[in-house]
């Protein structure tokens, strides 16, 4: 796991999308895992600007959302389908039929689930996942007590959950309660991660699942397994990291990072 930090939210999540047009530019046909969320509405600007600006080319990408909420149709508003049209597919010049989501709709959300896995194996793997952190430290929808062998299913949302996410729905009671998500194992499989934390009341549980211990109580600690992880946030959300000095000495002196510091 590598942690980077940047002064503020503009610089991480800058950061985040040249990582992700890097490996896009290195390999057109990138199977890339996305997220949602209001960190990755900053993100997909970004990266929608790129597409504009320096005509980065999604044409050949293949791209899984982590999740999406069980009874929302793909038009509803709510739904991470409507999110991620709104927010990145309408903006780039992505095959909209190289485009999966769960579907919430499903009739036998189970068969979806198994479906979905299969997708996401036909493609040949995720190449890069793009995650947030919930504020219960779930990485998708896997909350507290996810195996970190689990799959994709259906899964009840926690109270926190609903609490984090409920202000975004036009009446917050009409959020659901269930959702399909990868499972922590899908995620663990792809051949990169890169979590983006953002805000001080990211503080305390980015510190737990980065210095903690590896528990099924926070989803977020089983990166610390993956072979290939990094984590990028501001010094609000770091504020609560014991060995800030090291992660900043390891991106000072990382080849890898050379083209991105300034
Ligand atoms: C939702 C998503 C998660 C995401 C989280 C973070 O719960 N299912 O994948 O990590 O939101 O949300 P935000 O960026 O709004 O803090």
């Amino acid at each position: 796991m590598e942690v980077i930090i940047q002064h503020d939210e503009e610089a991480a999540t800058v950061l985040a999308a040249r990582i992700i047009a890097r490996r896009l530019r290195a390999k057109p046909k990138l199977v890339l895992g996305l997220a949602t969320g209001r960190t990755m509405e900053r993100v997909y600007a970004k990266l929608a600007e790129m597409h504009r600006k320096e005509g980065l080319d999604f044409s050949l990408c293949q791209t899984f959302n982590l999740d999406e909420y069980v009874g929302l149709a793909p038009d509803n508003r709510d739904s991470y389908h409507f999110f991620m049209k709104e927010h990145l597919f309408s903006r780039i010049n992505i095959d909209i039929r190289n485009t999966h989501l769960p579907n919430g709709m499903a009739a036998d959300l189970e068969k979806e689930c198994e479906n979905y896995e299969r997708l996401i194996a036909n493609a040949g793997g995720i190449d890069l996942q793009l995650l947030g952190i919930g504020a219960d430290g779930h990485i998708g929808f896997n909350e507290p007590l996810s195996a970190l062998k689990s799959r994709t299913r259906e899964k009840a949302l926690t109270p926190a959950t609903i609490r984090q996410n409920g202000p975004l729905f036009d009446s917050p009671d009409k959020m659901p309660r269930r959702g399909l998500t990868m499972g922590v194992g899908t995620i663990l499989e792809s051949k990169q991660c890169l979590l983006l934390a953002t805000g001080a009341e990211k503080a305390e549980i980015l510190a737990r699942a980065v210095e903690g211990p590896i528990t099924s109580m926070i989803s977020a600690s089983a990166l610390q397994l993956h072979q290939r992880c990094c984590i990028v946030t501001d010094e609000a959300a770091a504020s609560r990291l014991e060995e800030k000095d090291y992660y900043r000495w390891v991106f000072e002196n990382e080849p890898e990072w050379a083209d991105f510091r300034k």
